[in-house]
């Protein structure tokens, strides 16, 4: 694969976009399970929904360039998730456990946050105005999700503090 302006770039990074989105898709119904409180178990449901749209946004703007829908291996996105996989592996306290795995969904989602930010200034640099618009969509709603997992957090760290005090 050559990489030698900036429209390769940006389909690289879309490459990476739609990997890391279809990892989250496999990974975050298990991930769900493993939560115990029914907020963050409803968020992380609510997410699962939003990143299929994400998937299938990510379709339309491979047809809009008319390429292949084809992803590339996000390696960050993999450990991202095998660290979560780990982490409900072990056995432990259920308010530990949430508070630990708010935190490291959180990272996800900083990630793709990052990642769309990335694409989407490159779709407007290359005046692809409508493909800028489908990635701004995502972004705010990765970005809304992220402030609903830090509220959650803020209140499920408190949680796992008290179990040191029982
Ligand atoms: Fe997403």
């Amino acid at each position: 694969m050559k990489l030698n302006s900036l429209d390769d770039l940006f389909r690289n990074e879309l490459r990476l976009l739609y990997d890391a989105e279809r990892q989250s898709m496999r990974a975050l119904p298990l991930v769900a399970q493993h939560a115990t409180n029914p907020e963050l178990k409803a968020v992380f449901e609510s997410h699962v929904e939003q990143t299929r749209v994400h998937v299938a946004r990510l379709e339309r703007i491979f047809e809009d360039l008319g390429e292949p829908a084809r992803g590339r291996n996000c390696h960050a996105l993999g450990g991202l998730i095998a660290e979560v996989e780990e982490w409900f592996a072990h056995e432990s306290d259920p308010a530990i456990r949430d508070a630990g795995l708010v935190g490291k969904v959180q990272r996800i989602e900083h990630y793709e946050i990052a990642a769309y930010t990335s694409a989407r200034t490159y779709a407007r640099l290359l005046g692809q105005n409508d493909i800028e618009e489908i990635l701004q969509a995502t972004l705010h709603e990765e970005a809304v999700a992220d402030v609903r997992l830090g509220e959650l957090s803020h209140h499920l760290n408190v949680e796992a503090h008290l179990v040191d005090q029982r």
